[in-house]
């Protein structure tokens, strides 16, 4: 089979970057930063960025595009001993798709909505800001719209690397953008917005004297959203990266996405955090936000609420698909790379189907337990397994299955992809293998004493950190 290629590097950094952009900086980013300080959270965020997500994301590219392997065929190339990680990927896929499809089928649903109200129908069944609990509880319809999200994405996989992926980022990721952008522009015309701009921008430390949260917590809580927003650690950057053309700048690529990914979180945080402030709602309610309170916000914008509304989740649905599409290539190139090995001719519309019914599968505890609400339709965790409310992991876990998986996948496994990346790269293999592949676009490597520290030492140490931080939140 001929190896499927990025038809261009612009095609490739909307697709790289729409896979980073995602309800993790559209939901995540804002409700952690509402719930963990505001600008303490933001200032270390963006040191995490430099120090560690930028470090990582050119090594995931390199290898990827060294080897022209998704995760799993690229550590096989090393060694057989490291199949482990590849495994790892897909563990972490699984986790990370299940749960995402889940809450991009709950975002379709909202986007529906508002687009019934601009015709004139009652689109949220009279409940109003109420509606997120309602069809929480509505098992049927939460697995339908679940089901929809997950067949959207499969869709856009099957048609492969250029025709599917890449062909629908280039047109949805510079929709995203001018979207956004003009939802902060409405929003900053409303009086009362600047608290929001306030609270993100304002220096403010007060959080690390807080007993609840402290500094480790603040620090655990932007590590992992880090991960999770870059899409790094699990295989995704290497598989995207393996597609890329020997000739394009890999340094300047690495350092664009995080850029981008960054700047769009921050964005989303400049539309959100004002809009709440602007209409009364707290923003520091933790996960209800993208729901609750924004359905709040557009019901009390009036007239204009249905429209905004329906943008508002247009991009986030955008977002989303975008993001959910490069977890199930992670899943196929996995397999793709299994059968290669094999000596198997491997069919891609075959393969991302059998994963995505098998991930479809496995998440429907997502959603089917009311985000542990209780009386669901299946357990909560902690009820499920009998085990004591209040004891060591319910706190952290929330006693719903989302978290349990989100937190597996973001917490451990993919801080774990990380770590064993670059101890590999900065001790075994040498940071000359990343030097060697970018210079391969015939630019010198720019900064290499800056990347062999961070490889060696910087990303161990801070994931000790989170591993530490981790492990004190599960027994308190
Ligand atoms: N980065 C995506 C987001 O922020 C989620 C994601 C994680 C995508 C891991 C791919 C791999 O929403």
């Amino acid at each position: 089979m001929k190896k499927e290629q990025w038809g261009t590097n612009f095609g490739f950094l909307m697709a790289a970057i729409g896979s980073a952009v995602g309800l993790g900086n559209l939901w995540g980013f804002p409700y952690k930063m509402g719930k963990s300080g505001g600008f303490a959270f933001l200032v270390i965020y963006l040191v995490l960025v430099v120090l560690v997500g930028s470090v990582v994301m050119l090594g995931e590219l390199g290898l990827g595009r060294k080897t022209g392997k998704g995760v799993m065929g690229t550590y096989l190339e090393f060694s057989k001993k490291h199949a482990w990680m590849g495994y790892m990927g897909v563990v972490s896929g699984f986790l990370i798709l299940s749960f995402y499809c889940v809450l991009g089928g709950v975002v379709t649903r909202y986007m529906i909505g508002y687009a019934a109200q601009l015709v004139g129908a009652e689109g949220f069944a009279g409940q109003g800001a109420d509606f997120f609990g309602y069809f929480l509880y509505s098992p049927l319809s939460m697995v339908l719209f679940y089901a929809i999200f997950m067949a959207l994405t499969l869709t856009i996989v099957m048609g492969g690397v250029q025709k599917g992926i890449e062909k629908f980022s280039s047109i949805a990721m510079p929709a995203l953008v001018a979207i956004l952008v003009f939802i902060i522009i409405y929003v900053a015309c409303q009086p009362g917005a600047v608290e929001g701009y306030k609270f993100m921008f304002k220096p403010d430390f007060s959080v690390f004297s807080n007993p609840e949260i402290g500094f480790f917590g603040v620090f655990k809580s932007a590590a992992g959203q880090m991960f999770f927003s870059l899409s790094l650690g699990m295989g995704c950057m290497m598989t995207y990266g393996s597609y890329l053309s020997k000739k394009e700048n890999l340094q300047k690529n690495a350092l664009i996405i995080p850029l981008a990914d960054t700047t769009i979180a921050l964005l989303a945080g400049c539309a959100i955090m004002p809009a709440c402030a602007a209409f009364g709602v707290d923003f520091s309610r933790g996960p209800g936000l993208l729901f609750v309170s924004m359905q709040t916000v557009f019901e009390n914008m009036g007239g204009f609420g249905a429209i905004i509304g329906f943008l508002f989740y247009f991009l986030v649905f955008i977002a989303a698909l975008t993001s959910s599409i490069s977890i199930l290539e992670v899943c196929t190139a996995f397999q793709i790379d299994k059968d290669v090995i094999k000596g198997k001719e491997p069919n891609r519309k075959k393969i991302s189907f059998i994963y995505a019914i098998a991930i479809f599968i496995f998440g429907l505890p997502v959603a089917l337990d009311a985000l542990g609400s209780g009386g669901a339709a299946i357990m909560a965790p902690f009820e499920l397994l009998g085990l004591e409310a209040g004891g060591p992991g319910y706190a952290m876990w929330n006693d719903c299955w989302l978290d349990v998986y989100d937190l597996i996948a973001e917490g451990i496994l993919m801080p774990i992809g990380a770590l064993v990346m670059s101890v590999l790269i900065g001790w075994f293999w040498k940071t000359d293998i990343i030097k060697n592949e970018c210079e391969l676009s015939g630019k010198p490597f720019v900064g290499y004493k800056f990347y062999d520290f961070c490889f060696k030492f910087v990303v161990p140490v801070v994931m000790a950190f989170i591993f530490y931080a981790q492990l004190v939140d599960f027994f308190s």
